[in-house]
């Protein structure tokens, strides 16, 4: 069994989610985002972001699977879902649930440069600095760093549960 202690709340998350978004904001003035968003975890973040997004937004979305149904990673990297659009010559901001290892992104990064866009960006909600394999990924946006501890919420889960709860909390496991 597992319980479900509160590490960020929703409060504070939204705080952190319209900083980085003014961040951003200053960064794109005059120019149009093309947003893909990494399914399933960065749903909820995507969206939550958007909407304090004050330049034109566009949304694609992807499905990549570098986890199995436990808490570590695999390193392998699959592509589940394809984006819908060509991405040459625009401005890409991926948007991420969480960076760990770095490995998803890494993969991502060599994949998504091979197709030409104008620029690409990284904006993660979460951010696991001390677990991270692939030193060369750089997080240009990041909401909160946490600790080495195994979160859900907010998109994320735990064998696909708990990505509707609207904080962030730790996992524990109880026998
Ligand atoms: P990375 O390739 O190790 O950076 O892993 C990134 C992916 O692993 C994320 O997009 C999540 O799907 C998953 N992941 C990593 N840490 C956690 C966590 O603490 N909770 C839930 N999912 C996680
Ligand atoms: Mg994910």
């Amino acid at each position: 069994m597992e319980e479900i202690r509160v590490l960020i709340s929703e409060e504070e998350l939204k705080e952190k989610i319209i900083e980085v978004s003014r961040q951003i904001n200053e960064d794109y003035k005059g120019r149009d985002i093309h947003m893909i968003c990494i399914l399933k975890g960065g749903v909820f973040f995507s969206c939550e972001l958007a909407k304090y997004i004050d330049v034109p937004v566009t949304f694609d979305f992807m499905s990549i699977s570098s986890y199995g149904s436990g808490t570590v990673s695999t390193g392998r990297v699959k592509i589940m879902k394809d984006l819908d659009e060509p991405i040459e010559g625009r401005d890409v901001l991926i948007v991420e649930d969480i960076i760990d290892t770095g490995r998803t992104l890494s993969y991502l990064l060599e994949l998504l440069k091979h197709r030409k866009p104008k620029s690409i960006k990284i904006c993660t909600l979460l951010d696991k600095p001390s677990r991270r394999v692939e030193k060369d990924v750089k997080v240009d946006y990041s909401c909160v760093q946490i600790p080495d501890n195994f979160v859900v919420g907010f998109g994320l889960d735990y064998d696909q549960k708990y990505r509707n709860l609207p904080y962030i909390g730790v996992v524990e496991f109880t026998d």
